[in-house]
This record gives C-alpha cells, sequence and structure tokens, in this order.
C-alpha cells in the first residue's frame, strides 16, 4: 500500500478547533500516543501483534472514544478496555481498572476473545466445499473503516489463498479507500454488487 508517512508526534502542541467543545485546543504528547497506537495496531506485553492495526484517516473518536476534562482524560463505551474489564474478567459492573499495565491488557484480551471467539470469529480458511459448490464471494472493506480495521480482510483473504490455492475463480477482495465501516466517508460507496455477483455466477 502506498501512502506518505505521518508523524502524529510533530503536530503536538498544535492548536486546532475542537467542534464538539467549540473552543480552541493543543494536541497534546497523550493524543498523539493514541493516534500512534492505533496506526501501529494492538500488541501484547511481549511486543507481539495482536491484531491488524486501523489505517491512517479512520476516525479515532470511534476507535479510541475519549472524554477529557482539563487534564484527565478517561475512555469508556462497549468497545473499550474498562467495559471489557467490568463485563468480561470481572463480571462485576462495580469494579473498576486502575493502575492497568500491559500484561493485564493480555489478560482482558484473552477474556474477551474467550466470550466472542466461537460466535463472532470468522476466519475459516478452508471454503473448498463452498467453491466447488459454486459458491462465488465479492468482498470489499473500506479502508477508513472506524470499526474493524481492514488489515483483517486483507489477512483471511491470504490466509484462504495459502491454503486453497489460486482463488480467483471464486473469491475477489477488493480495497476501498476513504470508504467508513460499510458505508459514510469520502471515498464513494461500492453500488450494484448483488447484480455484480449474479452477473459473475450466471453468466
Ligand atoms: C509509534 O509507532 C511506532 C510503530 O508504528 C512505534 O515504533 C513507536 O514506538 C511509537 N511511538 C510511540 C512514542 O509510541
Ligand atoms: C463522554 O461523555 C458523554 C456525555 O456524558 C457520554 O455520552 C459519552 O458516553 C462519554 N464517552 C466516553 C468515551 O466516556
Ligand atoms: C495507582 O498508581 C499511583 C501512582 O503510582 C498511586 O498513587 C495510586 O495509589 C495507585 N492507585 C491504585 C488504586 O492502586
Ligand atoms: C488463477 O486462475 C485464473 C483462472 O481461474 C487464471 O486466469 C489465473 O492466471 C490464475 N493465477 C495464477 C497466479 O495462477
Amino acid at each position: 500500500m502506498c501512502r506518505e508517512p505521518f508523524d502524529p508526534f510533530e503536530y503536538v502542541g498544535k492548536s486546532f478547533k475542537c467542534s464538539s467543545t467549540n473552543s480552541q485546543a493543543k494536541i497534546s504528547t497523550a493524543a498523539a500516543a493514541v493516534a500512534n497506537a492505533t496506526w501501529r495496531g494492538p500488541r501484547f506485553s511481549n511486543g507481539k501483534s495482536i491484531y491488524q492495526r486501523y489505517e491512517i484517516g479512520s476516525y479515532l473518536n470511534t476507535i479510541a472514544p475519549t472524554n477529557c476534562t482539563g487534564n484527565v482524560c478517561t475512555s469508556g463505551g462497549q468497545g473499550s478496555v474498562d467495559f471489557a474489564y467490568k463485563a468480561l474478567l470481572k463480571k462485576d459492573a462495580a469494579s473498576a481498572i486502575t493502575n492497568a499495565t500491559h500484561r493485564d491488557f493480555d489478560t482482558i484480551y484473552r477474556a474477551v476473545k474467550q466470550v466472542f471467539a466461537s460466535n463472532l470469529q470468522t476466519n475459516e480458511v478452508d471454503l473448498r466445499d463452498f467453491r466447488d459448490a459454486g459458491g462465488k464471494m465479492i468482498t470489499y472493506h473500506g479502508l477508513a473503516d472506524q470499526s474493524i480495521s481492514p488489515g483483517g480482510t486483507l489477512h483471511y483473504y491470504k490466509e484462504v489463498s495459502d491454503f486453497i490455492g489460486n482463488i480467483t475463480s471464486f473469491y475477489k477482495y477488493y480495497r476501498v479507500p476513504s470508504l467508513e465501516h460499510c458505508w459514510g466517508g469520502n471515498g464513494g460507496q461500492p453500488e450494484g454488487l448483488f447484480a455484480q455477483l449474479r452477473y459473475w455466477v450466471e453468466d
């Protein structure tokens, strides 16, 4: 993928207009670190990658929702580490995560995976029965997806290809610049997908 390198730390101290508070604010080192970590992707405490990174241009307010009052910032919502800790690791809404280490993050991640992998993880690579039954699949993923990082879809395509071999006869994958999660963004919307799939299968 071709793009300019971008270092958020070069923008620390720069003023900008915050639309939600309608006031001038300055980019903090913490904000740059959040952006940098988002573009790097989650890591275990031993440095190994957990999952693909988000692309630059994806909305950070969905990926890392943060409220700041003065110098104190909190994150929250159902995508947050705080929520995962309370709901899935401790199973106690009154519990509070304090002074968490990166190693604690590993443990919270594993708890979330145990809950969701069996019903949400779609990483089956053996699509030969689907192929042999005449199935065809067109997938696309917006590169500004602020919810599910698009690298996962490319990774899956490659894994299927590694397992089966040449998959171009039944599985196509497209990356859509600037498209957000399924719709929205500046990149335009893939259209007529079902008709295209039908032409591919029938003609
Ligand atoms: C920023 O991300 C890069 C990897 O993309 C990483 O090597 C570097 O340590 C990060 N910097 C900070 C200060 O987090
Ligand atoms: C930020 O505060 C607003 C208003 O209280 C709330 O609706 C929202 O969920 C909070 N977001 C986070 C990330 O805590
Ligand atoms: C978290 O760490 C700070 C700084 O070391 C310490 O002052 C505080 O008591 C700790 N809080 C808890 C709940 O352990
Ligand atoms: C994959 O198969 C298609 C036909 O289904 C063929 O056109 C293409 O050249 C093949 N690619 C490779 C790398 O073998």
